[in-house]
């Protein structure tokens, strides 16, 4: 239950809603205030007159159980009994699905998102918008709305053209087929290294004769598209991302006309310089450039083609795109135009940008081959998170399994951490803290409740009547927020929110953890302690569940 949407639609006044209703800074005073300092300039009375005055009229119900004046501000109390069981209930009847909801229903979300670029290095700069996009993949599902994801593969471009040249030059098939994605990628940056006028020639040449259907100079293509695929997907598989589609930009090849057509007939298409652009000068943007002057389409072709197509087939309610804010300009651009072409759903169309993630030490970088594979980032975690586990707790069993979630929970949850848009820096001793804002932390809570409430070795019951202290009192606002939590994480496109959320959630079961005692507890406080701790548990993992994290049950 919304206690902060309760209080102010109860109040009924003009221009309050749920974000003035705060929460006071300590809980003696009551569980929610409302400042009247705003209304005092609205009302032309003091905020003291004021709360004094809203006291007066609030009548107290089964949800509000007091009111009182201090200082302009008007303190609500909640009921407490009747919150502990009304979330325990929704909790426990909802289980798997507490937070989710119908909001969405009927209505699509496509999300571009991770986009790989065939025969290129998948790299650390791609774990932003792979987790990113994963996850509000998930949220949106909870959220009951039809999602697609959407990996628009970065397949087209004169590259492939340079990859044959070099393969026909010095590969063969064993090295390939062994080597994989990482001897394609050597292929394509000794070609980078060498090339000369006399190669870039024959590149171009290989690259025509991709485009004009030659049998040879498409299978070549075709199979290292195959080995990117079979090599992204075992860590799509890890990081629990999945793609309803794989139109990458190449799919779009025969659809991009009908753009062009449209844009001339609508007099949108201006020649200049030998090549044909939308002038946004207007917009206070650079052009956007549709054809090179020798006729060849352009990114930016490719994704208005790929808008009108995800139209068409999915008619999105919303359609975003997961792409470094490097791109501002570009999505600004296709936007801008699609409006111009009179698309009026050119405003649900949104670009999720994050910032940058660099390691610690500095080693992102993508000179001459040297890049940081996310692969690699990937295993140095899990094999840290090994020791981690180890050192903690040696007489574990399952230790390697463990470790694999929690390896994988700390690169997933470093990434998602942080509001999207901000650069981080990724450290391997910081994701993998115990105590700190980390998944190892949730995670670790999670093990903590799943530990009490086997050793108790009795079944709780719902409780019914029983009067929470104040730490208590914590968890259970914190679990009952949870469903607007999620809500509010979908809208921003921000799953950081839920990260966030469950680290709170977790420090303020551990402090109720440290405070009270469950186990040595009795009757009624003990029933209610088991089930608080169960109620917890179930939230931390539909929390996590929803970033694309685990939680082993021991740690
Ligand atoms: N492959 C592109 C890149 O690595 C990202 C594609 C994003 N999606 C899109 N529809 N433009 O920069």
């Amino acid at each position: 239950m919304n206690y902060r949407k309760y209080i102010a639609e109860k109040l009924k006044i003009d221009g309050v809603n749920e974000n003035d209703v705060a929460l006071p800074p300590n809980t003696e005073m009551g569980d929610y205030a409302l400042p009247c300092f705003k209304l005092a300039k609205i009302l032309r009375k003091s905020p003291v007159a004021i709360a004094e005055e809203l006291k007066n009229s609030f009548e107290c119900d089964g949800v509000i159980s007091g009111v009182s004046a201090v200082n302009g501000y008007l303190n609500f109390k909640v009921n407490r009994a009747g919150l502990a069981s009304g979330v325990l209930e929704e909790v426990f009847s909802k289980g798997d699905g507490y937070g989710a909801s119908d909001t969405g229903a009927g209505k699509t979300i496509c999300i571009d998102y991770s986009s790989v670029n065939i025969a290129k290095p998948f790299h650390i700069g791609h774990l932003s918008t792979t987790v990113i996009g994963g996850s509000l993949y998930k949220i949106y599902k909870f959220l009951g709305y039809e999602v697609v994801g959407i990996n628009h593969l970065g397949d087209y471009g004169t590259q492939f053209g340079k990859l044959i040249s070099a393969y026909k030059r010095w590969g063969n098939r064993e090295q390939v087929q062994k080597g994989g994605i990482h001897a394609i990628n050597e292929l394509y940056v000794r070609f980078n290294e060498q090339a000369d006028e006399k190669m870039e020639a024959e590149a171009r040449e290989y690259f025509r004769l991709i485009e004009n259907g030659d049998k040879e100079a498409n299978e070549l293509f075709n199979w290292f598209k195959e080995l990117t695929l079979e090599y992204v997907n075992k860590i799509y598989e890890k990081l629990n991302v999945r793609f309803d589609s794989y139109a990458g930009e190449r799919f779009y090849t025969d659809k991009m006309q009908p753009v062009v057509d449209e844009l001339s007939a609508k007099g949108l298409l201006i020649e200049s310089e030998g090549a044909k652009i939308v002038d946004l000068e207007k917009y206070g943007m650079p052009p956007c450039l549709i054809l090179r002057s020798d006729g060849a389409s352009l990114y930016a072709t490719r994704d208005l083609a790929a808008a009108e197509y995800r139209k068409k087939t999915y008619n999105f309610h919303k359609c975003l795109y997961v792409v470094a804010y490097q791109q501002n300009l570009h999505f600004k651009q296709v936007f801008k135009v699609l409006e111009l072409m009179g698309r009026e759903w050119a405003k649900d169309m949104v670009h999720v940008a994050y910032g940058m993630v660099s390691l610690e030490d500095g080693a992102m970088s993508t000179r001459k081959g040297k890049v940081v594979w996310l692969e690699d980032v990937i295993n140095r975690c899990e094999e840290k998170a090994y020791s981690v586990i180890h050192e903690k707790n040696p007489g574990l069993a399952n230790k390697a399994e463990i470790a694999k979630t929690v390896g994988l929970g700390a690169v997933v949850f470093g990434a998602l951490y942080n509001s999207k848009i901000k650069d981080v820096t990724f450290s391997y001793d910081k994701v993998l803290s115990f105590e700190g804002e980390t998944s190892v932390y949730v995670q670790y809570t999670c093990a903590r409740a799943n530990s009490v409430l086997e050793k108790s070795g009795v079944k709780y019951t719902l409780p019914r009547g029983y009067e929470p202290n104040t730490q208590e009192f914590e968890v259970l606002k914190s679990l009952a927020v949870f469903p607007e939590t999620v809500l509010d994480a979908g809208e921003k496109y921000e799953p950081s929110i839920i990260a966030r959320y469950a680290v709170d959630l977790a420090q303020k079961y551990n402090k109720f953890y440290i405070d009270c005692k469950i186990l040595a507890a009795e009757g009624e406080a003990k029933n209610f302690r088991l089930a608080l701790t169960s109620a917890t548990l179930q939230t931390l993992k539909n929390a996590l569940k929803l970033l694309g994290i685990g939680v082993p049950d021991k740690m």
